[in-house]
């Protein structure tokens, strides 16, 4: 959602600023700012409604702003509309407190009224502007101490919130404040930044401090003090991030999407192998006895979105190698219903950016309850990583594209060997099986590579489906649940109405939305269920449907009911998910090229949800 960018160091700000903003953009926003302070200088503040290249056009790309400290931010609209106006930063009446800020703040008309009654107005309609002037109240209570009217606003804020505040008083220095809203602080030679996620300050730096929930940080130039709610200093361990810049550019390619679909075979690779040592899988964050996991026998899998999909596509597969039941739950309901969660059950929330709001809440609600949790997350230090109980991070590194690919396919093998090593630690699977089914994992990148070198054909094909307004996708089991995130692809970049059903359940109501040339993608890998749904094929065949299948090699004829086959090289069906979801992804990457789309940025969406 909104991005956020500090800097404080001795070279210009604002360049710096627009450059991490500009790498921020994949988050999603309609309106962006900066503000600039040169030493005791008045601050500058620019901000507008639109792109980032507005502001790069109004500041001569940031040259024409002159200064060595400032914030600045990328604006996803939840408080009043796309405006100048609505846009961060927001300051006090006086412009003493200038802030910029990521999250919700629940309470704010509440806040509201009582700074108007206290004598401030308000030119916005944000929740910002509100939490700027809580602080310049308490900043003018306080003897304008930043540390204590930060601490005493946070305590009256009821919400999420990554704030960054320069005060008038405070030359060179950005104060930071984090509740649930992703934000990391960056240190280099006499230069420090702040940003709501890696990529911005990539460039720059690689050592990173996680600012805590309820936590305060004084930036001043190569130097970062934290402190906790009671203004008391506290220590905070000094973290390298592995990725590399390079990994976080499009490196060639036209988007960030076409070259995250070919990481995946290197991706799939590395988080394989960082768990498989001589043919054994070993955990070595995951924590859970022996015992433990003997005693599984209920696991709740809680994600949003693609997330979820890969949940879906896991149940089958865990309750298949063992005998623990699955249930899989979207995150914004399970966190809203009163489950009556088993003792001997174990929460796996799955998420890309370890800062999804609704994944967070779900997994702290699991844990009041009672239950031990295991974060699949693929950014390090994310909020799910550190609260989760045991965490094991997939290695897809840096995702930009909104619509995700190699965060989902690591996830999806993250979960196999889960689901093989609770068997093996359950005996529940022999020895040969489990090295069989070890071997039929490690072949997936090679398969996928396979399948990449398809990609003009699936090219070929998505051109036919440019014009189309509907799309269904069919399937059983793991088809199916690969069917709802290829489903989703679509809808997301294309714009396209598309919907997923199980198979089976087309004539309990959904055929009759099937007339001529109604696409029908159908996935067909499960050895077991092929017939079944060939019938089906051939019902929406009959009704007009034209009808295009994933299915394997060798199921050739699949040809005679099927305008158009994409086959997938053989695996065992448990873990032809990996493969089938492959040419999906091509599909709809082509197609909303084909429309002209921002495949990267697809309206209204943002690459990391961290409000509800
Ligand atoms: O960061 P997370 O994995 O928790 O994100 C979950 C969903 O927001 C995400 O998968 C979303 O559905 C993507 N846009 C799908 O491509």
């Amino acid at each position: 959602m909104c991005g956020i960018v500090g800097f404080t160091g001795n070279n210009q700000a604002a360049p710096i600023l627009l450059d991490g903003l500009s790498k921020l953009e994949y988050r999603g926003y309609d309106s962006a700012g900066i503000a600039v302070r040169n030493g005791e200088a008045e601050t500058e503040v620019i901000k507008e409604k639109g792109k980032l290249k507005v502001l790069a056009e109004m500041t001569n790309d940031g040259k024409a702003v002159k200064g060595t400290c400032g914030i600045g931010h990328t604006r996803w609209a939840t408080h009043g509309d796309p405006s100048a106006v609505n846009a961060h930063p927001h300051s006090s009446d006086d412009g003493n407190v200038i802030a910029v800020h990521n999250g919700i703040i629940e309470n704010y008309q509440e806040q509201r009224e009582k700074l108007i009654k206290k004598g401030y107005s308000f030119k916005s309609q944000t929740d910002t502007e509100v939490a700027v002037k809580l602080i310049d109240y308490y900043y003018k209570k306080y003897s304008n101490e930043p540390i204590e009217a930060l601490s005493h606003a946070m305590m009256r804020i009821r919400g999420s919130y990554a704030l960054c505040v320069m005060f008038k008083d405070y030359p060179g220095e950005i104060y930071c404040a984090r509740k649930d809203s992703p934000m990391i602080i960056g240190i280099a030679d006499d230069e420090s930044y702040v940003a709501s996620d890696v990529p911005a300050i990539l460039k720059y730096t690689r050592k990173v401090y996680y600012i805590g929930n309820m936590e305060i940080a004084k930036l001043e130039k190569g130097n970062v003090i934290f402190y906790n709610i009671d203004s008391e200093i506290i220590e905070k361990p000094l973290t390298e991030i592995k990725w590399d810049a390079a990994s976080a550019e499009k490196g060639g390619y036209e988007h960030f999407m076409l070259k995250e679909i070919h990481e995946q075979p290197k991706v799939i690779r590395d988080t394989v192998n960082s768990v498989v040592k001589d043919g054994i899988v070993h955990f070595d964050s995951v924590t859970l006895t022996d015992d433990e996991i003997k005693a599984l026998d209920q696991v709740y899998i809680i994600a949003c979105g693609s997330a979820y999909h890969v949940g879906m596509d896991l149940q089958y597969v865990i309750e298949s190698l063992t005998s623990i039941s699955v249930r899989v739950e979207l995150a914004s309901e399970f966190r809203y219903r009163d489950m009556k969660l088993k003792k001997n059950s174990l929460a796996i929330v799955i998420s890309q950016s370890g800062e999804t709001a609704d994944s967070l809440a779900a997994l702290r609600l699991a844990k009041d309850k009672g239950i031990k949790t295991l974060g699949i997350v693929n950014v390090v230090g994310s909020s799910i990583a550190r609260e989760a109980d045991n965490v094991f991070y997939t290695l897809a590194g840096p995702e930009i594209s909104v619509a995700t690919t190699k965060a989902y396919s690591c996830q999806l093998v993250a979960g196999y060997l889960l689901a093989l090593q609770f068997a093996k630690t359950r005996d529940e699977i022999e020895d040969i099986s489990y090295t069989k089914f070890l071997n039929e994992i490690n072949t997936i990148p090679e398969k996928v590579e396979k399948i990449l070198e398809d990609k003009v054909r699936l090219q070929w094909y998505s051109n036919k489906l440019v014009n189309i307004s509907d799309a269904f996708f069919i399937g059983r089991g793991i088809d199916y649940a690969i069917g709802m995130e290829g489903s989703l692809k679509l809808k997301e970049i294309s714009y396209i109405h598309s919907e997923a059903y199980a198979a089976g359940e087309l004539k309990h109501g959904p055929i009759s939305l099937i007339e001529d040339s109604t696409v029908v993608i159908s996935v067909v890998t499960q050895d077991k269920l092929i017939e079944k749904t060939v019938s089906n094929m051939v019902e929406v065949k009959s009704r007009g449907a034209k009808v295009m299948a994933v299915t394997t090699v060798g199921n050739y004829f699949l040809e005679d009911t099927a305008e158009f086959v994409c086959y997938i090289p053989q695996i065992h069906s448990l873990f032809s998910g990996s493969l089938s979801v492959i040419p999906l992804q091509l599909i709809s990457y082509y197609v909303s090229i084909g429309k002209g789309y921002d495949v990267d940025k697809p309206r209204n969406l943002a690459k990391s949800v961290t409000v509800e």
